[in-house]
C-alpha cells in the first residue's frame, strides 16, 4: 500500500498564478518518489491544475438543483477530480458540518467514484475530559454509517487543537489513536495523520506512529518544505 501525503491548501494561495506556480513546483520535486501525491486546492483553481492528481476540499450532498454556491460530486468527478477532503474540523467549526451531513456526503461522493480523505479529530476540551476515543467512534461510526466498501475510504486522524497551532501530537499519542481507530475499519485502509506537520517531524508518523499518510495544511503552501515532506515519510 502506497502512503498518501495530500496537500490541504485551504483557502490559498490568493491567485491562480500562484496556485500553478506552486503546483509546478512540487510536481517537479517529487519526480520519482514512491507515494501518492494529492494536491487539494480551493474549487476555483481544479480546473487549471494540470500534473498532479487532485483533491476538493468539500463536496454538496446533492447531485444538482437549487442550492446556490455548493458543488456536486458528479461535477468534480466531470473536472477529473479523484479526491475529496470531507469533514475537516474547520467546515465542522465554521459551516455547520455535523457526523451526518459528512456521512450523507461520504455516500454520495462514493456513488459518484471519488476517493475520500475522512477527516475526524477530538477538541482540546474532549481531550481534557478524556473524551478522546468516544469521540473518534461517534465520528467514524455515524460518518461511516450504511458505507460497505472502505476501498476507496481514507481517514485523516487530526486532533483539532494540533491543526495550525505548532503543537503537533505526540508520536505515543498518535499511535495510540491510530490503533484505536483500526479496530473500526479495514486492516488495508489508510490512516492519515495531520496537524502541524512538517518536515522535522513528518517521517516519524509514518516511520513510528503506523500513519499510513499525512494531511499537511499550512507547510504545503511552500513546495521545498512540502517536497521534503513526502521524501521524510519514504526514508
Ligand atoms: P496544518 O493543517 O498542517 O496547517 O496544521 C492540517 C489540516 O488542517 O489539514
Amino acid at each position: 500500500m502506497k502512503n498518501l501525503i495530500a496537500a490541504n491548501w485551504k483557502l490559498n494561495p490568493t491567485t491562480k498564478k500562484e496556485a500553478e506556480n506552486l503546483l509546478k513546483g512540487i510536481e517537479k520535486g517529487i519526480k520519482g518518489l514512491m507515494s501518492e501525491v494529492v494536491i487539494c486546492p480551493p474549487f476555483v483553481y481544479l480546473p487549471s491544475l494540470k500534473g498532479l492528481e487532485l483533491g476538493a476540499q468539500n463536496v454538496y450532498f446533492e447531485e444538482k438543483g437549487a442550492f446556490t454556491g455548493e458543488i456536486s460530486a458528479v461535477m468534480l468527478k466531470d473536472l477529473g477530480v479523484s479526491y475529496v477532503i470531507i469533514g475537516h474540523s474547520e467546515r465542522r467549526k465554521y459551516f455547520g458540518e455535523t457526523d451526518e451531513s459528512v456521512n450523507r456526503k461520504i455516500k454520495k461522493a462514493l456513488e459518484s467514484g471519488l476517493k475520500i480523505i475522512f477527516c475526524i479529530g477530538e477538541t482540546a476540551e474532549e481531550r481534557d475530559a478524556g473524551k478522546k476515543n468516544e469521540v473518534l467512534e461517534r465520528q467514524i461510526k455515524i460518518g461511516l454509517s450504511g458505507v460497505e466498501n472502505l476501498e476507496n475510504i481514507n481517514i485523516a486522524y487530526e486532533p483539532v487543537w494540533a491543526i495550525g497551532t505548532g503543537n503537533n501530537c505526540s508520536v505515543e499519542e498518535t499511535k495510540e489513536s491510530i490503533n484505536f481507530i483500526r479496530k473500526f475499519v479495514k486492516p488495508e485502509t489508510r490512516i492519515l495523520y495531520g496537524g502541524s506537520v512538517k518536515s522535522e517531524n513528518s517521517g516519524a508518523y509514518i516511520k513510528d506512529a503506523g500513519a499510513n499518510g499525512l494531511l499537511v495544511g499550512g507547510a504545503s503552501l511552500n513546495a521545498e518544505e512540502f517536497i521534503k515532506i513526502v521524501r521524510s515519510s519514504e526514508e
